[in-house]
Protein backbone atom coordinates (compact mmCIF):
# COMPACT_ATOMS: atom_id res chain seq x y z
CA UNK A 1 0.00 0.00 0.00
CA UNK A 2 1.60 3.17 -0.38
CA UNK A 3 -1.25 4.86 2.16
CA UNK A 4 1.87 5.45 4.61
CA UNK A 5 2.60 8.50 2.10
CA UNK A 6 -0.07 10.96 3.33
CA UNK A 7 0.26 13.31 5.94
CA UNK A 8 -1.90 12.03 8.77
CA UNK A 9 -0.52 13.16 12.33
CA UNK A 10 -0.19 10.85 15.35
CA UNK A 11 -1.72 12.32 19.02
CA UNK A 12 1.17 13.55 20.50
CA UNK A 13 2.40 15.60 16.99
CA UNK A 14 -1.40 17.06 16.33
CA UNK A 15 -1.10 18.53 20.07
CA UNK A 16 1.37 21.25 18.39
CA UNK A 17 -0.80 21.53 15.56
CA UNK A 18 -3.85 23.39 17.32
CA UNK A 19 -3.27 26.90 16.29
CA UNK A 20 -5.30 28.79 13.69
CA UNK A 21 -3.12 29.27 11.06
CA UNK A 22 -2.21 25.04 10.59
CA UNK A 23 -3.63 23.42 7.69
CA UNK A 24 -6.65 20.70 8.73
CA UNK A 25 -5.34 17.44 9.01
CA UNK A 26 -6.70 13.77 9.96
CA UNK A 27 -5.41 12.49 13.38
CA UNK A 28 -5.03 8.85 12.24
CA UNK A 29 -4.27 7.48 15.91
CA UNK A 30 -7.95 9.26 17.17
CA UNK A 31 -9.65 7.64 14.67
CA UNK A 32 -8.20 4.63 14.56
CA UNK A 33 -8.91 4.90 18.66
CA UNK A 34 -12.82 5.70 17.61
CA UNK A 35 -13.21 2.81 15.39
CA UNK A 36 -11.77 0.09 18.17
CA UNK A 37 -13.89 2.41 20.69
CA UNK A 38 -17.35 1.80 19.22
CA UNK A 39 -16.54 -1.48 18.24
CA UNK A 40 -16.30 -2.40 21.69
CA UNK A 41 -19.73 -1.62 22.11
CA UNK A 42 -21.24 -4.65 21.31
CA UNK A 43 -23.60 -7.42 22.13
CA UNK A 44 -20.90 -9.30 24.08
CA UNK A 45 -22.01 -13.33 23.29
CA UNK A 46 -21.35 -12.49 19.41
CA UNK A 47 -19.29 -9.62 18.29
CA UNK A 48 -19.41 -6.99 16.58
CA UNK A 49 -22.97 -6.48 16.80
CA UNK A 50 -25.07 -3.36 17.22
CA UNK A 51 -28.16 -4.27 15.42
CA UNK A 52 -30.38 -1.07 14.73
CA UNK A 53 -33.12 -0.31 17.49
CA UNK A 54 -31.40 -2.69 20.24
CA UNK A 55 -30.28 -1.37 23.21
CA UNK A 56 -26.54 -1.97 22.48
CA UNK A 57 -27.59 -0.11 19.01
CA UNK A 58 -28.51 2.64 21.52
CA UNK A 59 -25.44 2.66 23.80
CA UNK A 60 -23.32 3.01 20.22
CA UNK A 61 -25.14 6.36 19.63
CA UNK A 62 -25.12 7.80 22.90
CA UNK A 63 -21.32 7.70 22.87
CA UNK A 64 -21.29 9.05 19.21
CA UNK A 65 -23.46 12.02 20.20
CA UNK A 66 -21.11 12.63 23.08
CA UNK A 67 -18.07 12.57 20.62
CA UNK A 68 -20.40 14.86 18.18
CA UNK A 69 -21.18 17.38 20.70
CA UNK A 70 -17.28 17.55 22.10
CA UNK A 71 -16.16 18.07 18.49
CA UNK A 72 -18.22 20.93 18.81
CA UNK A 73 -21.23 20.17 16.72
CA UNK A 74 -24.71 20.64 17.42
CA UNK A 75 -26.50 17.22 17.77
CA UNK A 76 -29.55 16.07 16.67
CA UNK A 77 -31.98 12.77 15.64
CA UNK A 78 -34.19 13.56 12.92
CA UNK A 79 -37.49 12.38 12.15
CA UNK A 80 -35.83 9.92 9.96
CA UNK A 81 -34.00 8.94 13.42
CA UNK A 82 -30.77 9.52 12.10
CA UNK A 83 -28.32 11.03 14.53
CA UNK A 84 -26.75 14.23 12.56
CA UNK A 85 -24.30 16.66 14.37
CA UNK A 86 -23.89 20.02 12.47
CA UNK A 87 -21.65 23.34 12.17
CA UNK A 88 -22.91 25.96 10.50
CA UNK A 89 -20.75 27.83 8.37
CA UNK A 90 -19.21 31.29 8.10
CA UNK A 91 -22.45 32.21 5.34
CA UNK A 92 -25.91 33.05 6.26
CA UNK A 93 -28.14 29.80 5.46
CA UNK A 94 -25.80 28.14 3.25
CA UNK A 95 -26.20 25.46 2.02
CA UNK A 96 -24.89 21.69 3.80
CA UNK A 97 -22.04 19.44 3.32
CA UNK A 98 -22.84 16.18 4.44
CA UNK A 99 -20.86 13.51 5.48
CA UNK A 100 -21.13 9.53 7.19
CA UNK A 101 -22.88 6.29 6.73
CA UNK A 102 -24.34 4.19 9.41
CA UNK A 103 -23.28 2.43 13.00
CA UNK A 104 -25.56 -0.04 12.98
CA UNK A 105 -24.27 -3.81 12.40
CA UNK A 106 -25.10 -6.72 10.44
CA UNK A 107 -25.26 -10.13 13.37
CA UNK A 108 -21.98 -10.91 13.93
CA UNK A 109 -21.07 -8.14 11.70
CA UNK A 110 -17.24 -6.36 11.56
CA UNK A 111 -15.93 -2.53 13.25
CA UNK A 112 -15.62 -0.93 9.92
CA UNK A 113 -18.71 -1.00 7.91
CA UNK A 114 -20.62 1.79 8.35
CA UNK A 115 -19.04 2.85 10.88
CA UNK A 116 -15.70 3.72 8.94
CA UNK A 117 -17.65 6.57 7.19
CA UNK A 118 -19.42 8.24 10.24
CA UNK A 119 -16.20 8.17 12.27
CA UNK A 120 -14.38 9.82 9.04
CA UNK A 121 -17.21 12.14 9.44
CA UNK A 122 -16.44 13.23 12.99
CA UNK A 123 -12.57 13.48 12.62
CA UNK A 124 -13.11 15.86 10.05
CA UNK A 125 -15.21 17.65 12.16
CA UNK A 126 -12.23 17.83 14.40
CA UNK A 127 -9.61 18.70 12.38
CA UNK A 128 -11.05 21.26 10.55
CA UNK A 129 -12.07 22.74 14.44
CA UNK A 130 -8.50 22.08 15.61
CA UNK A 131 -7.13 23.87 12.88
CA UNK A 132 -9.61 26.71 13.35
CA UNK A 133 -10.91 26.27 10.23
CA UNK A 134 -15.01 27.24 9.72
CA UNK A 135 -16.33 25.70 6.34
CA UNK A 136 -18.52 28.72 4.39
CA UNK A 137 -20.97 25.82 4.36
CA UNK A 138 -22.62 24.19 6.71
CA UNK A 139 -20.75 20.98 7.48
CA UNK A 140 -23.18 17.72 8.62
CA UNK A 141 -21.82 14.29 10.59
CA UNK A 142 -24.86 11.88 10.01
CA UNK A 143 -25.01 8.17 11.04
CA UNK A 144 -28.06 6.99 9.11
CA UNK A 145 -30.50 4.63 10.75
CA UNK A 146 -30.95 0.90 10.18
CA UNK A 147 -28.46 0.71 7.52
CA UNK A 148 -28.30 -2.70 7.72
CA UNK A 149 -31.81 -4.69 7.10
CA UNK A 150 -33.15 -4.35 10.19
CA UNK A 151 -35.81 -6.46 11.84
CA UNK A 152 -38.26 -4.82 9.88
CA UNK A 153 -37.14 -6.47 6.67
CA UNK A 154 -35.78 -3.00 5.76
CA UNK A 155 -32.49 -1.48 5.24
CA UNK A 156 -31.58 2.51 4.90
CA UNK A 157 -34.11 3.42 6.90
CA UNK A 158 -32.73 6.52 7.87
CA UNK A 159 -31.33 7.43 4.36
CA UNK A 160 -34.91 6.76 2.64
CA UNK A 161 -36.56 9.46 4.73
CA UNK A 162 -33.90 11.92 4.27
CA UNK A 163 -34.50 11.50 0.48
CA UNK A 164 -38.69 11.38 1.44
CA UNK A 165 -38.68 7.89 0.38
CA UNK A 166 -40.12 6.18 3.54
CA UNK A 167 -43.43 5.06 2.64
CA UNK A 168 -45.94 5.49 5.22
CA UNK A 169 -47.18 1.40 4.84
CA UNK A 170 -43.75 0.92 5.41
CA UNK A 171 -44.31 2.52 9.13
CA UNK A 172 -46.96 -0.91 9.74
CA UNK A 173 -43.99 -3.26 9.01
CA UNK A 174 -43.45 -5.21 12.46
CA UNK A 175 -40.23 -6.71 14.18
CA UNK A 176 -40.04 -8.98 16.78
CA UNK A 177 -42.39 -8.91 19.25
CA UNK A 178 -44.86 -7.23 16.83
CA UNK A 179 -43.74 -3.89 17.67
CA UNK A 180 -44.45 -1.74 14.62
CA UNK A 181 -41.56 0.21 12.92
CA UNK A 182 -43.58 3.47 13.72
CA UNK A 183 -43.15 3.15 17.25
CA UNK A 184 -39.79 1.83 17.24
CA UNK A 185 -39.10 4.94 14.83
CA UNK A 186 -40.07 7.28 18.11
CA UNK A 187 -38.24 4.48 20.48
CA UNK A 188 -35.08 6.01 18.58
CA UNK A 189 -35.81 9.73 18.86
CA UNK A 190 -37.45 9.70 15.53
CA UNK A 191 -41.00 11.24 14.57
CA UNK A 192 -42.69 8.67 12.16
CA UNK A 193 -45.92 11.32 12.24
CA UNK A 194 -43.86 14.44 10.20
CA UNK A 195 -41.35 12.34 8.35
CA UNK A 196 -41.40 15.13 5.79
CA UNK A 197 -39.58 17.05 8.45
CA UNK A 198 -36.65 14.36 7.74
CA UNK A 199 -36.42 15.34 3.87
CA UNK A 200 -33.72 17.21 2.86
CA UNK A 201 -33.14 19.86 -0.17
CA UNK A 202 -30.63 21.74 1.52
CA UNK A 203 -27.49 19.16 0.84
CA UNK A 204 -25.16 20.44 -1.70
CA UNK A 205 -23.14 17.30 -1.21
CA UNK A 206 -23.10 14.18 0.24
CA UNK A 207 -19.84 12.09 0.99
CA UNK A 208 -19.82 8.66 1.95
CA UNK A 209 -16.45 6.88 3.31
CA UNK A 210 -17.03 3.18 3.17
CA UNK A 211 -14.71 -0.45 3.19
CA UNK A 212 -14.36 -1.80 -0.15
CA UNK A 213 -16.17 -5.10 1.18
CA UNK A 214 -14.19 -6.64 -1.65
CA UNK A 215 -10.75 -7.91 -2.62
CA UNK A 216 -10.16 -5.24 -5.41
CA UNK A 217 -8.28 -2.40 -4.16
CA UNK A 218 -6.10 -4.77 -1.94
CA UNK A 219 -5.28 -6.87 -5.03
CA UNK A 220 -4.12 -4.01 -6.70
CA UNK A 221 -2.61 -2.01 -4.46
CA UNK A 222 -4.71 0.56 -5.04
CA UNK A 223 -5.14 3.18 -1.97
CA UNK A 224 -8.44 4.56 -2.74
CA UNK A 225 -11.72 3.40 -5.08
CA UNK A 226 -14.23 6.47 -6.33
CA UNK A 227 -17.43 4.88 -6.67
CA UNK A 228 -19.08 5.30 -10.07
CA UNK A 229 -22.48 3.39 -9.22
CA UNK A 230 -24.15 1.47 -6.24
CA UNK A 231 -26.19 -1.59 -7.63
CA UNK A 232 -30.24 -1.48 -7.03
CA UNK A 233 -31.55 -4.38 -4.43
CA UNK A 234 -34.41 -5.85 -4.58
CA UNK A 235 -35.54 -8.29 -1.65
CA UNK A 236 -38.69 -10.81 -2.38
CA UNK A 237 -39.81 -13.04 0.56
CA UNK A 238 -41.11 -16.09 -0.99
CA UNK A 239 -43.56 -18.61 1.15
CA UNK A 240 -44.51 -22.18 0.57
CA UNK A 241 -47.44 -23.64 2.03
CA UNK A 242 -47.09 -27.63 2.23
CA UNK A 243 -48.54 -30.16 4.86
CA UNK A 244 -46.53 -31.22 7.74
CA UNK A 245 -46.70 -34.77 8.42
CA UNK A 246 -44.35 -37.50 9.88
CA UNK A 247 -40.94 -38.07 8.51
CA UNK A 248 -41.18 -42.27 9.08
CA UNK A 249 -45.12 -42.59 7.74
CA UNK A 250 -45.58 -40.12 5.44
CA UNK A 251 -44.92 -41.65 2.10
CA UNK A 252 -42.42 -39.72 0.00
CA UNK A 253 -44.98 -39.64 -3.62
CA UNK A 254 -47.69 -38.08 -1.33
CA UNK A 255 -45.41 -35.56 0.36
CA UNK A 256 -46.26 -31.71 0.48
CA UNK A 257 -43.09 -30.85 1.56
CA UNK A 258 -42.33 -27.13 1.83
CA UNK A 259 -38.41 -27.09 2.32
CA UNK A 260 -38.06 -29.16 -0.95
CA UNK A 261 -40.30 -26.22 -2.97
CA UNK A 262 -37.96 -23.38 -1.14
CA UNK A 263 -35.02 -25.95 -2.32
CA UNK A 264 -36.01 -25.29 -6.06
CA UNK A 265 -36.54 -22.08 -5.72
CA UNK A 266 -33.21 -21.36 -4.28
CA UNK A 267 -31.35 -22.92 -7.42
CA UNK A 268 -33.74 -20.95 -9.71
CA UNK A 269 -32.35 -17.70 -8.12
CA UNK A 270 -28.90 -18.79 -7.77
CA UNK A 271 -29.05 -20.02 -12.00
CA UNK A 272 -31.01 -16.79 -13.12
CA UNK A 273 -28.60 -14.81 -11.51
CA UNK A 274 -25.46 -16.78 -13.24
CA UNK A 275 -27.39 -15.88 -16.88
CA UNK A 276 -27.69 -12.21 -15.95
CA UNK A 277 -24.32 -11.78 -14.52
CA UNK A 278 -21.14 -10.31 -16.64
CA UNK A 279 -21.65 -9.55 -20.79
CA UNK A 280 -23.89 -7.07 -21.36
CA UNK A 281 -25.96 -7.32 -18.42
CA UNK A 282 -23.30 -6.11 -16.12
CA UNK A 283 -23.19 -7.53 -12.51
CA UNK A 284 -25.65 -9.37 -11.46
CA UNK A 285 -25.72 -11.56 -8.09
CA UNK A 286 -28.11 -13.18 -6.11
CA UNK A 287 -28.35 -14.64 -2.33
CA UNK A 288 -30.87 -16.34 -0.24
CA UNK A 289 -29.71 -15.85 3.37
CA UNK A 290 -32.67 -16.39 5.32
CA UNK A 291 -34.14 -19.86 5.08
CA UNK A 292 -36.60 -21.27 7.78
CA UNK A 293 -38.85 -23.93 7.90
CA UNK A 294 -41.28 -25.16 9.81
CA UNK A 295 -41.42 -26.67 12.45
CA UNK A 296 -38.16 -27.19 12.01
CA UNK A 297 -37.71 -30.78 13.40
CA UNK A 298 -35.60 -33.39 11.98
CA UNK A 299 -38.57 -35.74 11.96
CA UNK A 300 -41.22 -34.20 10.65
CA UNK A 301 -41.70 -33.33 6.76
CA UNK A 302 -41.80 -29.73 6.73
CA UNK A 303 -45.48 -27.54 6.05
CA UNK A 304 -44.00 -24.49 5.91
CA UNK A 305 -41.31 -22.21 4.28
CA UNK A 306 -40.03 -18.44 4.06
CA UNK A 307 -36.96 -17.71 1.63
CA UNK A 308 -35.76 -13.97 1.59
CA UNK A 309 -34.34 -13.21 -1.93
CA UNK A 310 -31.89 -10.39 -1.96
CA UNK A 311 -31.02 -9.87 -5.52
CA UNK A 312 -28.65 -7.29 -7.10
CA UNK A 313 -28.13 -5.65 -10.78
CA UNK A 314 -26.44 -2.50 -11.70
CA UNK A 315 -29.16 -2.58 -14.37
CA UNK A 316 -32.98 -1.78 -13.73
CA UNK A 317 -33.66 -3.53 -16.81
CA UNK A 318 -31.81 -6.94 -15.83
CA UNK A 319 -33.41 -7.01 -12.69
CA UNK A 320 -36.77 -6.87 -14.05
CA UNK A 321 -35.99 -9.96 -16.13
CA UNK A 322 -34.77 -11.94 -12.89
CA UNK A 323 -37.78 -11.06 -10.98
CA UNK A 324 -39.96 -11.90 -13.77
CA UNK A 325 -38.35 -15.47 -14.48
CA UNK A 326 -38.22 -15.85 -11.04
CA UNK A 327 -41.88 -14.98 -10.46
CA UNK A 328 -42.49 -18.05 -13.34
CA UNK A 329 -40.43 -20.26 -11.60
CA UNK A 330 -41.85 -20.30 -8.22
CA UNK A 331 -45.51 -20.44 -9.77
CA UNK A 332 -44.43 -23.12 -11.58
CA UNK A 333 -42.94 -24.91 -8.41
CA UNK A 334 -45.93 -24.38 -6.95
CA UNK A 335 -48.20 -26.02 -10.21
CA UNK A 336 -46.51 -28.68 -11.07
CA UNK A 337 -48.38 -31.43 -8.44
CA UNK A 338 -46.38 -30.94 -5.68
CA UNK A 339 -49.07 -30.07 -3.36
CA UNK A 340 -47.48 -26.65 -2.34
CA UNK A 341 -49.06 -22.89 -2.37
CA UNK A 342 -46.05 -20.29 -3.15
CA UNK A 343 -46.47 -16.83 -2.42
CA UNK A 344 -44.28 -13.76 -3.45
CA UNK A 345 -44.22 -10.55 -1.99
CA UNK A 346 -41.46 -7.83 -2.68
CA UNK A 347 -40.24 -6.35 0.85
CA UNK A 348 -37.92 -3.47 -1.00
CA UNK A 349 -36.84 -2.42 -3.94
CA UNK A 350 -34.34 0.58 -5.26
CA UNK A 351 -32.96 1.02 -8.67
CA UNK A 352 -29.26 1.25 -9.20
CA UNK A 353 -27.91 4.73 -8.36
CA UNK A 354 -25.13 6.59 -10.11
CA UNK A 355 -23.05 8.44 -8.53
CA UNK A 356 -22.38 12.54 -8.91
CA UNK A 357 -19.60 13.29 -11.67
CA UNK A 358 -18.73 16.46 -10.44
CA UNK A 359 -18.17 15.38 -7.06
CA UNK A 360 -16.42 11.50 -8.49
CA UNK A 361 -14.23 14.39 -9.90
CA UNK A 362 -13.39 15.55 -7.20
CA UNK A 363 -12.61 12.73 -4.77
CA UNK A 364 -10.12 11.63 -8.13
CA UNK A 365 -8.46 15.05 -7.66
CA UNK A 366 -8.01 14.59 -4.02
CA UNK A 367 -6.44 11.68 -3.86
CA UNK A 368 -4.33 12.78 -6.62
CA UNK A 369 -3.42 15.88 -4.97
CA UNK A 370 -2.07 13.66 -2.15
CA UNK A 371 -0.17 11.22 -3.89
CA UNK A 372 -2.44 8.35 -3.59
CA UNK A 373 -3.55 5.98 -6.12
CA UNK A 374 -7.15 5.42 -7.55
CA UNK A 375 -9.20 3.81 -9.45
CA UNK A 376 -13.44 4.29 -10.62
CA UNK A 377 -15.00 1.05 -9.38
CA UNK A 378 -18.86 0.00 -8.79
CA UNK A 379 -20.62 -0.84 -5.77
CA UNK A 380 -21.70 -4.65 -5.09
CA UNK A 381 -23.08 -3.61 -1.63
CA UNK A 382 -26.15 -1.13 -1.01
CA UNK A 383 -24.94 2.10 0.58
CA UNK A 384 -27.18 4.84 2.67
CA UNK A 385 -25.66 7.11 -0.17
CA UNK A 386 -27.50 5.50 -3.26
CA UNK A 387 -30.97 7.02 -1.51
CA UNK A 388 -29.15 9.95 -0.42
CA UNK A 389 -28.44 10.70 -4.28
CA UNK A 390 -32.39 10.87 -5.16
CA UNK A 391 -32.26 14.69 -3.21
CA UNK A 392 -28.31 15.78 -2.95
CA UNK A 393 -25.43 15.37 -5.23
CA UNK A 394 -23.75 12.23 -3.79
CA UNK A 395 -20.53 10.23 -4.11
CA UNK A 396 -18.54 7.41 -2.06
CA UNK A 397 -14.77 6.86 -1.53
CA UNK A 398 -13.86 3.10 -0.86
CA UNK A 399 -10.66 2.06 1.16
CA UNK A 400 -9.07 -1.24 1.28
CA UNK A 401 -10.52 -4.02 3.23
CA UNK A 402 -8.39 -7.00 4.60
CA UNK A 403 -9.03 -9.97 1.69
CA UNK A 404 -12.21 -8.49 1.17
CA UNK A 405 -13.97 -9.73 3.78
CA UNK A 406 -17.15 -8.27 5.21
CA UNK A 407 -20.32 -8.68 6.89
CA UNK A 408 -18.09 -10.63 9.57
CA UNK A 409 -16.03 -10.44 12.54
CA UNK A 410 -12.52 -10.71 10.50
CA UNK A 411 -13.58 -7.04 8.54
CA UNK A 412 -10.23 -5.28 9.02
CA UNK A 413 -8.71 -2.29 7.17
CA UNK A 414 -5.11 -0.59 8.27
CA UNK A 415 -5.04 2.11 10.35
CA UNK A 416 -3.26 3.88 7.92
CA UNK A 417 -5.38 3.14 4.57
CA UNK A 418 -8.18 4.57 6.78
CA UNK A 419 -6.58 7.59 7.66
CA UNK A 420 -5.53 7.77 3.87
CA UNK A 421 -9.02 7.45 2.74
CA UNK A 422 -9.92 10.47 5.67
CA UNK A 423 -6.95 12.92 4.48
CA UNK A 424 -8.79 12.57 0.79
CA UNK A 425 -12.68 12.99 2.52
CA UNK A 426 -10.74 16.38 4.21
CA UNK A 427 -9.27 17.52 1.46
CA UNK A 428 -12.36 17.26 -1.33
CA UNK A 429 -14.73 19.10 1.45
CA UNK A 430 -12.46 21.95 1.42
CA UNK A 431 -12.40 21.97 -2.32
CA UNK A 432 -16.07 21.51 -2.29
CA UNK A 433 -16.52 24.42 -0.21
CA UNK A 434 -14.43 26.72 -2.51
CA UNK A 435 -15.78 25.24 -5.75
CA UNK A 436 -19.67 24.58 -4.92
CA UNK A 437 -22.21 27.61 -4.84
CA UNK A 438 -23.12 28.79 -1.52
CA UNK A 439 -26.96 27.73 -1.99
CA UNK A 440 -28.64 25.54 -3.50
CA UNK A 441 -31.28 26.51 -6.03
CA UNK A 442 -34.74 26.38 -4.20
CA UNK A 443 -33.61 25.24 -1.09
CA UNK A 444 -35.70 23.49 1.54
CA UNK A 445 -34.76 23.56 4.85
CA UNK A 446 -35.21 20.67 7.25
CA UNK A 447 -36.31 20.42 10.67
C1 LIG B 1 -25.31 -3.54 3.02
O1 LIG B 1 -24.48 -3.87 3.81
C2 LIG B 1 -25.65 -4.43 1.95
O2 LIG B 1 -26.45 -5.33 2.19
O3 LIG B 1 -25.07 -4.27 0.87
MN1 LIG C 1 -23.22 -3.84 5.59
MN1 LIG D 1 -22.34 -0.41 5.05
Amino acid sequence: MTAHKVDVRDTASTVQMRSPVVMPSVDAARLWGDVMALGDITEAERPYTRRSFSPTFARGRAWLAERMQEAGLVVRTDAGGNLIGRREGSAADAATLMVGSHSDTVPEGGRFDGIAGVLVGLELARALRDAGCRLAHAFEVVDFLAEEPSEFGLSCIGSRALAGALEPAQLALTGPGGESLHDALVRVGGAPGQLERARRGDVAAFLELHIEQGPVLEATRIDVGVVSSIVGITRIELRFDGAAAHAGTAPMSGRRDAAVAAAQAILAARDLARALDGGPEGYFVATCGVVEVRPNASNVVPGQARVVVDARSERAASMQRFCAELKARVDAIAGDGSGVAASWQVLSHNDPAACDAALQRVLAASAQQLGLRHRSMASGAGHDAAFVARVAPSAMLFVPCREGRSHCPQEWTDSAELAAGAAVMLAAVQRLDRELPLHRVATERAS
